[in-house]
């Protein structure tokens, strides 16, 4: 059965988090993954988390099955931390269900597409975090990509975009990022939300949004701005979400899928179809990590925890952000490097070539995607020297 089998390429970000784990320089760094670090380089279980586990440790009555949508509790404040008071909800014009992280959101949502649709193409932007492409190549949809990150100029290239969209066919889907773009950390503005929502209208394309980093922008009302405008404005869409980064519950794999609809009716069906695709799938999702997450939104005593820990990790790294630049000119890099400030979330590209990035892992024990993405998250003020000396020896 397997021994036509060959070695598959490895993953472009997990293969790096492995190489790192074996490398023996002291002084490494693994810029890498999207996985929050604190100042020590540890990444911590919040506190608000340890004390919902507790609570759900001394008060779960029972292991039997929640069903394919996952708790209901879960998927009730999922939805409103994600839309806040928005009237899609009033008018029970969303249903959300748990998955098994945003990877598991992704996948259904392309999944229930390519079920009322096969093989029908998705837009993603170019360029993309790189397991979209995987993800929904894997359920059958056809990805086509538009553009978006001006590399000359570290910004958006909102012109080039909009054109692009411009062409797409109404029973198109396209993929947005909320928030902190992975990998450019070059996110919408306002205006330019509006107009991709009116566009999304006009033409009819489905706009499939995937919040992996809400509250690691700029807060959590702000990092759903673009998000809640859409749904404002067109009749359907699709939202794939995870409490991997914001609740640091990466390895408990807890993220939602939620289905807009244009009526009620026709949201039941659409989320009765999404079901029966769970039910294929992985039959029902993981509950432990719901628990919490539903544990915290539902106490306001934790949630307020929760705001000031999910601060203190978006503070720390705007903090990093602004140390990494400045050093970097301390170090007498005369490239400027300033565009890394203005950019949310955990990545921005370095812009260094494949060599330069060769160079930073194999002399410097320096992890940086082969993008040249780096995930600001890993950088500490016990690091940054190291790092931006060896980023300026390789730019000599
Ligand atoms: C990332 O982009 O680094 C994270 O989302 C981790 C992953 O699964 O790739």
């Amino acid at each position: 059965m397997f021994s036509h089998l060959q070695q598959p390429p490895a993953d472009p970000i997990l293969g790096l988090s492995v190489k790192f784990k074996a490398d023996n320089n002291p002084h490494k760094i693994d810029l890498s993954a999207g996985i929050y670090k604190d100042g020590a380089g540890i990444t911590p279980v919040l506190a608000c988390v340890k004390t919902a586990e507790k609570f759900r440790l001394e008060n779960e009555a029972s292991k039997a099955y929640l069903g394919s949508a996952g708790s209901a509790v879960f998927n009730e404040r999922i939805a409103a931390l994600i839309l806040g008071d928005h009237q899609v909800i009033r008018q029970d014009r969303i249903r959300t269900i748990s998955t098994p992280g945003g990877t598991g959101a992704l996948r259904i949502a392309a999944e229930l597409i390519n079920k009322t649709k096969p093989g029908a193409t998705i837009w993603v932007s170019n360029p993309t975090w790189a397991n979209h492409q995987g993800v929904f190549k894997a359920a059958g949809l056809t990805v086509k990509t538009y553009p978006y990150y001006d590399y000359e100029n570290n910004g958006l290239d909102f012109t080039a975009m909009l054109e692009a969209l411009k062409q797409v066919s109404k029973d198109d889907a396209v993929l947005l990022h909320a928030c902190c773009h992975n990998p450019s950390g070059m996110d919408l503005n306002p205006q330019q939300w509006q107009q991709v929502a009116e566009l999304s209208k006009e033409i009819g394309f489905m706009p499939v949004i995937d919040i992996a980093y809400q509250g690691f922008g700029q807060g959590l009302d702000i990092d759903a701005y673009g998000l809640r405008l859409m749904a404002d404005t067109v009749e359907q869409m699709l939202i794939c979400s995870s409490c991997s980064k914001n609740f640091g519950l990466y390895r408990d794999r807890i993220g939602a899928c939620s289905i807009i609809g244009k009526t009620a009716s026709s949201t039941a069906i659409i989320s009765a179809v999404m079901i029966t695709v769970v039910r294929v799938n992985y039959s029902m999702p993981p509950a432990h990590g719901a628990a919490i997450v539903e544990t915290i939104l539902g106490s306001q005593e934790l949630t307020q925890q929760w705001y000031i820990e999910l601060k203190e990790m978006r503070d720390r790294i705007g903090d990093m952000r602004t140390l990494l630049v400045d050093k970097l000119v301390e170090h007498g890099v005369n490239r400027d490097f300033s565009f890394i400030t203005r950019q949310n979330g955990m990545f921005s590209f370095l812009g260094i070539d494949a060599d330069q990035i060769q160079r930073l892992q194999a002399e410097f024990g320096i992890y940086v995607v082969g993008s040249s993405r780096i995930s600001l998250a890993s950088i500490a003020i016990t690091n940054v020297d190291y790092l931006t000396q060896s980023i300026a020896k390789v730019l000599k």
